[in-house]
């Protein structure tokens, strides 16, 4: 293989179709590459391959498929002619850190297994989300079983996505960095070479520092959330607005403005599992982590606080609270780790009854909570008290007047209600 690779039309395979297997083979067949993707998943290899409804929610990407040539199929002997094969399946982890690598490692196995034929040069690239050392630890020594040689025959990268849900393929497309680390020169070489159209910075580095760069950028993004909701919660007691204080901070261009909104804390399937592998992989490398834990355990009190202002309101035994949003944050319909599920499950154990909206979660958090009911922003309305978990844009046109809110997302047009109160404002 020519280490130089066309910007714009090169062979890659991507195996996972999950969120980031299926925005980064949809955008990099945008880019003009040539892309196969390899999952287990029959109906997801069917929506893709048929430009049906893809099986994630996510702002764009249907339309983008429907303009793209993108193969995607279960066998992995379709990747055989890739010059790069990313890796984008699922890693989970456990409520200790641990991934679960069950995945990473089946499918590691299998490009191996289909590889081992092969004579020319191609590079595997890990994108998915793993703790420090996995690539070097895990996936090298799996490749290498295969007979073949880390370096000589084929390359390694670790090239960590930064995707936000709602707005993933702006942020492909338009990535403020490309982190490309590296097993060699060769190797990161060639990754460089696909990613050369999109006009960002390219940081070069090595393996597990890629890695930490993706787990302490989230856990970075998690600490600014938690610490402006703990200097949230010390602003309600003297009265201070925190969205002033935040503004006021924000203009600082040390701190930013981004990642200051305060409420009831982080949710999603990154934010809170990335801190999570980081401080399992802290602990595993005999150094405890206590800053780093202590953001998760006040993200887990953030979240109960909007249940405890409305005690001081109502009686929650037997009362019905109206929930306005249940997605982790808006344009998703994505309920991972979402504040929601704690709240709705407090509410539940106080004896009150739930009535619940929301434009696109229903479906998946029904899953969770099959026994509350599901109703139009009306009916929430009309219930005994309105709790506000996510700041879909719909609710800042509604009309609180005479109700008791609990907001914990902002919605400036709640304090229109006979009793407001902001979470941690
Ligand atoms: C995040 C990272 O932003 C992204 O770079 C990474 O690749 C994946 O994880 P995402 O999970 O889509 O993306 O959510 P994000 O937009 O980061 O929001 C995470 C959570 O933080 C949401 O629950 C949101 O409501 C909350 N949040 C965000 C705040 O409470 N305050 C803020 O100021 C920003």
């Amino acid at each position: 293989m020519n280490d130089k690779l066309k910007p714009d039309n090169a062979n890659v395979a991507v195996i996972g179709a999950g969120y980031v297997g299926l925005v980064t083979g949809v955008c990099l067949a945008k880019l003009g590459h040539e892309v196969v993707l390899i999952d287990i998943d029959e109906d997801k290899i069917q929506a893709v391959n048929h430009k049906k409804a893809p099986p994630i929610y996510e702002e764009g990407l249907e339309e983008l498929l429907g303009q793209v040539h993108i193969e995607a199929s279960s066998d992995y002997r379709k990747m055989m002619g890739s010059d790069i094969i990313y890796i984008c399946v699922g890693t989970l982890a456990d409520d200790s850190g641990n991934i679960f690598s069950e995945h990473l490692i089946d499918a590691t196995r299998k490009i191996a297994e289909v590889l081992k034929e092969r004579d020319s040069y191609y590079v595997v690239a890990v994108k998915s989300t793993v703790g420090p050392g996995m690539t070097e630890e895990l996936v090298i020594p799996i490749l290498e079983a295969s007979g073949k040689k880390a370096g000589s025959d084929f390359g390694v990268c670790m090239s960590p996505e930064f995707l936000r849900e709602g707005q993933a393929i702006y942020d492909f497309m338009n990535p403020s960095r490309i982190i490309i680390g590296e097993y060699d020169k060769r190797s990161g070489d060639i990754l460089c070479s696909i990613h050369e159209s999109l006009n960002a910075p390219i940081l070069r580095t090595n393996l597990r520092t890629a890695e930490m760069i993706k787990l302490a950028t989230n856990a970075f993004l998690a600490t600014k959330i938690s610490f402006i909701n703990e200097i949230g919660n010390i602003c309600k007691q003297l009265g201070i607005d925190t969205y002033d204080v935040a503004r006021g901070m924000g203009m600082d261009d040390r701190i930013g403005s981004k990642f200051l909104s305060a409420g009831i804390g982080f949710g999603g399937s990154c934010l809170p599992k990335d801190i999570r592998i980081l401080v399992s992989g802290a602990k595993q490398a005999g150094y405890q982590p206590e800053f780093l834990e202590e953001i998760s355990t006040l993200n887990e009190k953030q979240a109960l606080k909007p249940v405890a202002l409305l005690k001081k309101h109502i009686t929650l035994k037997g009362a019905t609270v109206g929930i306005l949003g249940l997605a982790f944050k808006p344009g998703t319909d994505d309920i991972r780790d979402s504040r929601a599920i704690i709240i709705v499950q407090a509410l539940l154990d106080e004896g009150a009854s739930v009535s619940a909206y929301d434009p696109l979660a229903v479906d998946n958090f029904r899953k969770l909570f099959p026994g509350i009911d599901y109703v139009s922003t009306e009916e929430v309305l009309s219930c005994d008290a309105i709790l506000i978990l996510t700041e879909w844009p719909e609710f800042y046109d509604l009309d609180y007047r005479g109700k008791i809110v609990i907001d914990g997302r902002r919605i400036e047009k709640a304090r229109e209600a006979r009793i407001y109160e902001g979470v941690c404002w």
